[in-house]
Order: C-alpha cells, then sequence, then structure tokens
C-alpha cells in the first residue's frame, strides 16, 4: 500500500448480497473501487451483528486491492491476529472500544497491519493526539455505527481539525457513513480522503448488472474532485 492523499472509494460490504461476498467485491472492484471496506459487528459493541474473521478470509482471495476492516467488537485485542491471518490489510479499532487503544494500535502494527483508528459521532478530534504517531488511517463516523443506510450527520468541522491535526503525517482520513454524491464533496474539502460508501454504491446494481456500481463510484468520486476544480 502507497500513500496518497487522492480520494479513494471503499464500497462497504454490508450493502451487498451476504450470500455472495467474493462475486460483490470483484464486481465492484471492477467497477472503479479503490479499497473494499468490512464491517465487523459483534452485537455488543454495536447492536448489529455481521460477521467475523473466518468470513473475511473467505473473502480475502476475491479482493485484488486493500481489504479495509473495520471492527465494531469490544475486546478488540484477542481478534488482532486473526483478522492478520484472514488477510486485512488495514485494521481499524473504536477508541470507545476500550480503555488501552495505544497497546491496541501497537498490536495491530506488530501484527503486520496498517492501524486506524475510529471515532464515533459523539467523540472529540483530541481522542487521537496521543496516538497520532501510531496510526496510519483516522475513520470519522458520520453516522451511529451498527447499520447501513442511515442518514449522514455533519462532521466536517472535527475532520478539518483532525486535518490540521496530522500536518504532514501519512494518515488517512476515513469517512463512513451516508456518503453519497451529495455529503461527499463536504467531507473532501473538509479533508478526507477515504470515502466509505454501502448503500450508495450498492443501489441498482448487481452481480449479474454490475454497471450501476460503477456509475454509482463514479458518482461519489466525481462529486468529491469537484471541490477542487
Ligand atoms: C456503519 C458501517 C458503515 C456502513 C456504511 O456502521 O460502519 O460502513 O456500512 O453504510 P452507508 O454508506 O449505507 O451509510
Ligand atoms: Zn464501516
Amino acid at each position: 500500500m502507497t500513500f496518497d492523499r487522492s480520494i479513494k472509494i471503499a464500497p462497504s460490504i454490508l450493502a451487498a448480497d451476504f450470500a455472495n461476498f467474493g462475486a460483490e467485491c470483484a464486481a465492484v472492484e471492477a467497477q472503479g473501487a479503490d479499497w473494499i471496506h468490512v464491517d465487523v459487528m459483534d452485537g455488543h459493541f454495536v447492536p448489529n451483528i455481521t460477521f467475523g474473521p473466518a468470513t473475511c478470509a473467505a473473502i480475502r482471495p476475491h479482493i485484488k486491492g486493500v481489504m479495509d476492516v473495520h471492527l465494531m467488537i469490544a475486546p478488540v485485542d484477542p481478534y488482532i491476529e486473526a483478522f492478520a491471518d484472514a488477510g486485512a490489510d488495514v485494521l481499524t479499532a473504536h477508541v470507545e472500544a476500550g480503555p488501552h487503544i495505544h497497546r491496541t494500535l501497537q498490536a495491530i502494527k506488530g501484527a503486520g497491519m496498517k492501524a486506524g483508528i475510529a471515532l464515533n459521532p459523539g467523540t472529540p478530534a483530541n481522542a487521537v493526539a496521543e496516538v497520532m504517531d501510531m496510526v496510519d488511517l483516522i475513520c470519522v463516523m458520520t453516522v451511529n455505527p451498527g447499520f447501513g443506510g442511515q442518514k449522514f450527520i455533519d462532521m466536517s468541522a472535527k475532520i478539518a481539525e483532525l486535518r490540521a491535526m496530522i500536518g504532514d503525517r501519512p494518515v488517512h482520513i476515513e469517512i463512513d457513513g451516508g456518503v453519497d454524491p451529495t455529503t461527499a464533496p463536504l467531507v473532501a474539502k473538509a479533508g478526507a480522503d477515504v470515502l466509505v460508501a454501502g448503500s450508495a454504491v450498492f443501489r441498482g446494481g448487481s452481480v449479474s448488472d454490475p454497471a450501476p456500481y460503477g456509475e454509482n463510484i463514479r458518482a461519489i468520486r466525481e462529486a468529491a474532485n469537484g471541490v477542487w476544480t
């Protein structure tokens, strides 16, 4: 993974066909996705359950690029090795998931993955201040995590604050929740570079009719890039 700040679109497979993850990942990649975002939920940290490391391992061979795994689980530490073995490139833990985020980030790096830290809408930017030199990605949640298809919560001020805190460090700002062509310009302008989108990518298409995935990805990317043109 090389670092750059260009806009990257990361479809969330939470909005894909759960019986067909491999083909769905291949379809959105063929249609222009940059990363694949994989949402792991435990029914404890968030009020919904998805899947765990075995499913991540099963879909890994169907992803050519970056597998971006977003853990909405607590605790995190007992499962880090399992997600490394499953082939995660980026492993993101929530700062709210436990008292020892520093230890968690050390363990993620130690297991050979890029380390991400996620912030719920109610968590301020300065929650990452002491670990800024340990992270590769900061995920700003623009919904309360747990479900796809929720309404975007404007976190532009927090994104801009984080962008200033990051300075020249090679740290991505990822936005997760309610991203579509109307909200993408706001977050891109504030300094985000990785845009997760579930419903706004998968709506209207399928593995047998994947062209709408491509149109949806293009629409989000153009809206985000349009900020600068
Ligand atoms: C929310 C998940 C998101 C979600 C985004 O808990 O972390 O990745 O799938 O879905 P949309 O784009 O539909 O808001
Ligand atoms: Zn997510």
